[in-house]
Formats: C-alpha cells, sequence, structure tokens
C-alpha cells in the first residue's frame, strides 16, 4: 500500500492547526515535518517544541526529518517531543555517530530512519540498513519546498528498493521533493511506497482528490 505523508513545509504556518486536522479527511497517512537548522541545508524551519505541539493536536504519525548536522545531539529530544518516524541525514555525521544515533532512536521505542542526499549513491546506505525501519531518497536538494523533481534518482530508489528486499523487508522507502500529480507513478514504480507531498499537496484544491490519485 502508498502512504502519502504532506509536507507541512508548505502549510500556512498561521493557522497550521487548521491544516494539521485536515490531513486526516484528506486521507494523509503521516505528517512530514522538516526540521533545518541553518548549517545542513542553507534555511532554517520547524524545531523541537513545534513538533510537541503538533503532537497535541493529531494522532497521525509523525515523520520527522532532520537537516541538521550532527543529528546524534538531539534525537532523544525529537522522540520524547513526540517523533513516531525520525529520520537522520546520513551525511550529516560520522558513521559511528550515525549507528549511535539510529541505535538511541529505537531505545526511544521510535522508529528509526536514514535520509541521502541527491549527491550521495545507494550503496552508502548498505551500513545502516537493518537498523532502519524506513529509508528516504531525496528527489530534490534538501532545503527548500518547490523544487523540480529530479527523475535520475529512480535508478537510486530500485537500488535501495532491492537491498530492503534482500536484508530488511519490513523497512519502508520514501521520496521527497517535487511529488505530485505526475512523478508520483514514477517513484512508486521504481519502488517507493511512501510519498512526501509538500506544495503540491497544499496548492491541490480538492486534497482529499490529490492524495487518492498520488496513491495510484
Ligand atoms: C525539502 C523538504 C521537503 C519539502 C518538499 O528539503 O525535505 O520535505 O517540503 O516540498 P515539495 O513537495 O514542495 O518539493
Ligand atoms: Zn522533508
Amino acid at each position: 500500500m502508498i502512504k502519502v505523508s504532506p509536507s507541512i513545509l508548505s502549510a500556512d504556518f498561521v493557522n497550521l492547526e487548521r491544516d494539521i486536522r485536515a490531513l486526516t479527511p484528506a486521507g494523509a497517512d503521516y505528517v512530514h515535518i522538516d526540521v533545518m537548522d541553518g548549517n545542513f541545508v542553507p534555511n532554517i524551519s520547524i524545531g523541537i517544541p513545534v513538533v510537541a505541539a503538533i503532537r497535541g493536536i493529531t494522532d497521525l504519525t509523525l515523520d520527522v526529518h532532520l537537516m541538521i548536522d550532527r543529528p546524534v545531539r538531539y534525537v532523544e529530544r525529537f522522540c520524547k517531543a513526540g517523533a513516531d518516524i525520525l529520520t537522520i541525514h546520513i551525511e550529516a555525521d560520522t558513521e559511528e555517530n550515525t549507528i549511535e544515533a539510529l541505535k538511541t532512536i529505537r531505545a526511544c521505542g521510535v522508529k528509526a530512519a536514514i535520509s541521502v542526499k541527491p549527491k550521495t549513491p545507494a550503496e552508502a546506505v548498505l551500513p545502516y540498513l537493518e537498523l532502519c525501519d524506513l529509508i528516504l531518497v531525496m528527489t530534490v536538494e534538501p532545503g527548500f519546498g518547490g523544487q523540480s523533481f529530479m527523475a535520475d534518482m529512480m535508478p537510486k530508489v530500485t537500488k535501495i528498493r532491492s537491498y530492503i528486499d534482500e536484508r530488511n523487508p519490513a523497512c519502508e522507502l520514501e521520496v521527497d521533493g517535487g511529488v505530485n500529480a505526475q512523478t508520483a507513478k514514477v517513484c512508486t514504480d521504481a519502488g517507493a511506497n511512501v510519498l512526501v507531498a509538500g506544495s503540491a499537496f497544499f496548492k491541490a484544491a480538492d486534497k482529499a482528490a490529490f492524495v487518492k490519485t498520488i496513491k495510484g
């Protein structure tokens, strides 16, 4: 089954509660929360208190995407704030610290996940495969919503799908960046089962119809 995770980076922050409460009737499965520190990516977005506030108003799975340097320093606090899935970037620290962070996330009872930027090859996920509940392949350079989908990431998605099927079949495979009614099918055909959609979701006049369309 294909799942949809709307990215609230494109929500109306003044009306965040309204926009989050609209996700369940629209058929969304997760809420994608983009955390940016101004170092790992050239943008600053949402932090720990906002994750905790969102936790207070929804039972949807909180899919928290950390785009921050050395995430091992913060993972426990994001888990306590209410993340259900916590994703860290493998480019953000050493292999040793990334493994420590993933183990800490799981020890908190939260699903652990890694993400790869466009220039990072599929093979880079191999040291972490058994420690992950989800792998996120970026289909844009992380940092901003509304960018164009990179179709050339699809061979990487397919390769990671084959690693998952072989070594950790319960692991989910998510794509993030430029997903819309046209590009969603390319992603699911390549092997993704979770679709993040920010601008396309929040721009859609009929959000339930949009979710239905991209689920295929
Ligand atoms: C980008 C973020 C994405 C972003 C996606 O760094 O990780 O989650 O919100 O936005 P769209 O769907 O507009 O590309
Ligand atoms: Zn994201």
